[in-house]
């Protein structure tokens, strides 16, 4: 399973950047309402995310028709070679995800919480499909179970010539919310997470971590004394 950061927080990217593992970045609207961005600053905002990863950052359009939404994801792709175009689910997304994937511009489809979605997605050439777990929970139903039976449905097919070229949609898990979603993801094969920062952080701690590193550096004083 590859990491990618779900922030629109520079430091939290170029932090997380530092460790080694960072394989792309999500953001959407709201993640860059949250830092405080304005629309003037936009565009330069993600062309410097993209300087911070080699992998894909996706950079949502918010126009509501196919037209819109094409116009929109081109001058996003236009921003930086790793720009992916976030784009919801729906008939115009839709739209405009075949338009666009036929163009060579690499789409990440989503909220995305069912099969059909799923499947209509790659279908229309989406690069990258985002099933959200956590909000589907939040709903009452099983983010986990969803992800999976997307996952498997996914894969009974054969996508190569469908989307560009011949690469097959990876499954993004999205709206992940805590140390257990990462490690069920894992164990579903899913092909990437895109985690908050404060989510990557806590997947590094464990507290026999915590304590076999004391133990370690009170024996080693022990060594130093001796
Ligand atoms: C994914 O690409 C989304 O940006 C994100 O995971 C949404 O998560 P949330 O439900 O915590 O807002």
């Amino acid at each position: 399973m590859k990491f990618f950061i779900d922030t629109a927080d520079l430091k939290e990217i170029e932090e997380a950047a530092s460790w080694g593992v960072l394989a792309g970045v999500t953001t959407n609207p709201s993640l860059y309402a949250r830092i405080g961005g304005k629309l003037a600053d936009f565009s330069t905002h993600i062309q410097r995310i993209c300087a911070l990863v080699d992998g894909p950052v996706s950079a949502e359009a918010v126009g509501t028709s196919r037209n819109d939404i094409v116009r929109e994801a081109r001058e996003l792709a236009a921003l930086a070679a790793n720009v992916a175009v976030k784009i919801p689910i729906g008939i115009e997304g839709l739209a405009a995800t075949r338009v666009l994937a036929n163009e060579g511009i690499p789409v990440n489809v989503t909220l995305v919480f069912s099969v059909p979605q799923a499947i209509m997605a790659a279908r229309a050439g989406a690069r990258y499909i985002s099933p959200f777990i956590g909000r589907f929970d939040d709903i009452g139903e099983d983010g986990l179970a969803q992800i999976a039976d997307i996952s498997d449905a996914v894969a009974n097919y054969d996508w190569r010539g469908v989307g560009i070229g011949d690469e097959e949609p990876e499954i993004i898990a999205a709206s992940i919310r805590s140390v257990q979603h990462v490690a069920q993801v894992a164990l579903l094969g899913i092909d990437i997470a895109t985690v908050p920062f404060n989510i990557l952080e806590k997947c590094l701690t464990h507290p026999l971590t915590d304590q076999g590193i004391a133990a370690f550096l009170n024996d080693w004083e022990k060594v130093l004394q001796a």
